[in-house]
Order: C-alpha cells, then structure tokens, then sequence
C-alpha cells in the first residue's frame, strides 16, 4: 500500500477518520482546508489507502528546526498490522531529505497504543505537562526523536 501526500480531496475522509478515533488529535474541516491554502505554513499530510479507502494518516508542521507530530491515526480495523509504523518510517524520511533536526510529539499518558508505537519508532520521554489535557484531567507525555 502506497503512501502519499494528503490533497484537498482527502479531507472528507481525514475528518470521518479522525472523529471515529476518541484519542486522535481533532480539527475542523477548517483546519484541514487551511493546511491546502497556498499560503499556509508548510505542513506535511501523508496518508495511507487500500482500494481508495483510508487507513491511516499522520500531520506534522516545523517549529524552528524541529518538527512536531500533531496528529497520527490508524483506522480501528487496520490497526496492529504496521500502518502506523509505516507512515513515522515514511515521515522520518522526508524530513531527513529537508535536513529535519528532530520530531517531537505530545500524548496523553493513557495512551498506552500510540506510547508503545512511539517508543519502538525510538522516540524518547523529554518531559511531561501535568494536567495538560481535560475530559479527561491528564497528564501529556512529550517525546523528542533525533532525526
Ligand atoms: C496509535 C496508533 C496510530 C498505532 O497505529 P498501528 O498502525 O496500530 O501501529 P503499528 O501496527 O505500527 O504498531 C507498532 C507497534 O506499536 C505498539 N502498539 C501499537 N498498538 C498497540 C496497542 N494497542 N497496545 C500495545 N502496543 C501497541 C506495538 O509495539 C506495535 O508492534 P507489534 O504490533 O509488533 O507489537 C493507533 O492505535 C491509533 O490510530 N490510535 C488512535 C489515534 C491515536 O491515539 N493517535 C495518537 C495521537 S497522539
């Protein structure tokens, strides 16, 4: 299955595939527009499909010379089979060939699928942010990866 750059026409499926996941990162279909405008930051949007149906999807924008993971999903019934190893893999690429210093990410501490993801992609714990997310009250685990 191919990895390929998000366009404007994915973000239908982005936003369905999103909202069916309780622990994603959620943005408007606004939000998603924006990434597409031709004056917008630059984002980088890569998603994964099987027969035109999306799998799985990460975004990540540069703050300084680091980037940051803002939102990684793989659809429920695709998850355990590699997608998600695939799309940082294929991240981690792209930003080695823009001369990426390092990705960081924050997570909520009960997240313990996308904790053990990151952790075997060889992001390291940096930090925490008590009491950082609400509904529920939790902690945010930061993680940094030395590209
Ligand atoms: C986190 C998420 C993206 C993982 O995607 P995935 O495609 O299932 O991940 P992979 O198949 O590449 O898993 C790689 C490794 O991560 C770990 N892992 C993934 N899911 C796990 C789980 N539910 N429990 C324990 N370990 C898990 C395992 O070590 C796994 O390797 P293994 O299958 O050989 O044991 C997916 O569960 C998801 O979309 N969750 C909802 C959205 C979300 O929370 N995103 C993170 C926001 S910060």
């Amino acid at each position: 299955m191919p990895i390929r750059p998000a366009t404007p026409a994915d973000i239908a499926a982005l936003l369905a595939l999103e909202r069916a996941s309780l622990t994603a990162g959620h943005w408007s279909g606004l939000q998603y527009q924006a990434i597409f405008e031709p004056t917008a930051p630059p984002r980088i949007a890569l998603l994964e499909e099987e027969e035109s149906t999306l799998l799985g999807f990460l975004i990540a924008r540069p703050l300084g010379a680091e980037w940051e993971l803002e939102n990684l999903v793989v659809a429920a019934a695709a998850r355990r089979r590699g997608l998600g190893t695939r799309l940082l893999d294929e991240l981690f690429g792209v930003l080695r060939s823009q001369a990426g210093a390092a990705l960081f990410l924050e997570v909520r501490e009960s997240n313990r699928a996308a904790r053990a993801l990151y952790e075997k992609s060889r992001f390291i714990e940096v930090n925490r942010r008590k009491l950082y997310y609400r509904d529920p009250l939790e902690d945010a685990v930061m993680y940094r990866l030395i590209l």
